[in-house]
């Protein structure tokens, strides 16, 4: 009898949670996207964090809905917003619904951080203050008037740089190559930092930061986390010496064309400098941005490049044809990028096929409703390139790495499908930045070499940042 009560009790209390949790779940009529939050705490960080991207959200949007589905990521009430529909709403409703969102461990690495007592130095000005975004975007530093200028430089540092790493019939790995080179330029233009040595520093720093801006907040020694935070500190002590060298150059009256030397100058309304700490931030955030994702397409366009023939005869045509409209020594020019229209698209092939930031968040700023859902006020979206780069709808053969895809013969993929520097008023300031550097690359390194790609199958390792597991080996021939 009293083994009945507790039962009936039992079973009461459970259909009451039952009601309760699914009264919750549809407050007011409104109905939250399908979908699971995961464990408590961790939610769904580890299969988001340590199983492939795409695989992710294609299982989710499988088992949930093709436009919408909710989960629990770092921390975080998430909806992923999918497919080129999803794409297109969040692009443009950007001011009205959202606001920029970056994980906690980015905000955590970049100091920004405004969480629950985890700040290591409080700097309540700083929240006041533009991002890095803006103040990239305000001056126009990367704006097609000021790269530019940078051209030349941009050629001239690459060409050197090749030069002293491949020669003729010898192996190189292309990974740390294009890394080098990638940092190499950012450091100059964005810092006006030309040391060899201090770049070398910097290149290890920035990989252990770039891989802990997605990942568990675990800072006990050994995890990622801790790794990128030791890096993080390390790349601030650098960064904040050579503010100190710029001060210095720039009271003797040295011109400076250098992003920093803009951010050691500029004044808030009230007439204060930006304090030499969140200088070091900023630069730093900008550097993290703009050099992985630079060096991760470099190494893949040099894979996929040598890997097909017929890639390769048409990308040197293409940049044998402007070298040939060049008199001896003459350095690249805003024209000549624009004839650069195959390579470019073999780029954007590689961006596809191998996505060098699968996507970022936002916070939820407005109650909205979506494909028949509801996403509450203070939840945060993702959208991820990997719910429409290899739909086979919107690309065919989705596997094949086929840069005449984007023909105009072909069809091309409609709008939305393919987003790999985002879209709308966010979309990634670095933009022309990037076509630049990866194309100055590409024109150089064929004009030089032909190249064989050592293990066609070596393997692509990392889930949020992919890389060669080998730094992809080549073996160069020099013309
Ligand atoms: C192949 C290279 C690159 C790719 C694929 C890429 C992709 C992206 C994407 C997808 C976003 C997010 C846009 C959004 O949230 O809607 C972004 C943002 C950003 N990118 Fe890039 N990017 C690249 C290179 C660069 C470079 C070279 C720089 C700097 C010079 C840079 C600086 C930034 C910054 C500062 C943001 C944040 C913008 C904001 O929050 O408003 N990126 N990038
Ligand atoms: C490259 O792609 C664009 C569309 O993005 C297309 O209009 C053009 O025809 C393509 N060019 C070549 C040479 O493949």
């Amino acid at each position: 009898m009293e083994f009945l009560g507790v039962a009936i009790s039992l079973a009461l209390i459970l259909l009451t949670l039952v009601y309760v949790s699914r009264r919750r779940c549809d407050v007011g009529g409104a109905k939250l996207p399908p979908g699971s939050f995961g464990w408590p705490i961790l939610g769904e960080s580890i299969e988001f964090l340590f199983g492939k991207p795409e695989k992710f959200v294609g299982d989710r949007m499988e088992k949930y809905s093709p436009a919408i589905f909710k989960t629990k990521i770092l921390g975080e009430k998430t909806a992923v917003i999918c497919g080129p529909k999803g794409h297109k709403f969040l692009f443009t409703n950007e001011h009205k619904y959202f606001t920029a969102f970056r994980p906690h461990p980015m905000q955590h690495l970049f100091r920004s951080y405004q969480g629950k007592g985890a700040q290591p130095q409080p700097q309540p000005a700083q929240t006041q203050r533009a991002d890095e975004s803006k103040i990239i975007r305000q001056p126009g530093f990367l704006k097609p008037e000021a790269l530019t200028r940078f051209l030349g430089k941009m050629d001239s540092i690459t060409r050197h740089l090749l030069e002293t790493h491949c020669a003729d019939k010898e192996v190189a790995e292309v990974y740390p190559l294009s890394k080098t080179i990638t940092l190499t330029l950012a450091c100059h233009f964005f810092l006006g930092v030309n040391n060899p040595e201090r770049i070398a520093r910097l290149v290890k720093c920035f990989d252990d930061v770039t891989v802990g801006m997605h990942s568990l907040m675990l800072n006990v020694p050994g995890t990622i986390f801790c790794r990128a935070n030791i890096a993080a500190a390390a790349i601030r002590k650098e960064l904040i010496t050579v503010i100190k060298e710029k001060k210095e150059a720039m009271a003797f009256g040295s011109p400076m064309h250098d992003i920093l030397s803009h951010m050691i100058v500029v004044t808030d309304p009230n007439g204060e400098s930006v304090p030499e700490l969140e200088i070091a931030d900023k630069m730093m955030g900008l550097l993290t941005a703009g050099y992985s994702t630079v060096a991760t397409t470099i190494t893949f366009l040099m894979k996929y490049i040598g890997l097909s023939s017929e890639v390769y005869e048409k990308v040197r045509a293409e940049q044998m044809e402007i070298a040939a409209s060049k008199k001896e020594g003459e350095l690249l020019e805003w024209e000549d990028m624009s004839k650069m229209k195959y390579s470019w698209n073999a780029t954007c092939e590689t961006m596809r096929m191998v996505p060098p930031l699968q996507g970022t968040f936002r916070e939820v700023l407005t109650e909205f409703n979506y494909a028949g859902y509801t996403v509450p006020k203070g939840w945060k979206v993702y959208w991820s390139v990997s719910t429409t780069n290899k739909n086979p709808d919107y690309f065919k053969d989705p596997e094949k790495f086929n840069p005449s895809r984007y023909d105009d013969g072909e069809s091309p993929p409609p709008p939305y499908t393919y987003v790999p520097f985002g879209g709308g008023p966010r979309m990634c300031p670095g933009k022309e930045y990037a076509r630049l550097a990866i194309l100055t690359f590409l024109h150089n390194v064929v004009k030089s070499y032909r190249w064989e790609v050592v293990d066609p199958n070596e393997k692509v390792e990392g889930d949020m940042m992919p890389e060669p597991q080998k730094g992809l080996p080549i073996l160069f021939y020099q013309y």
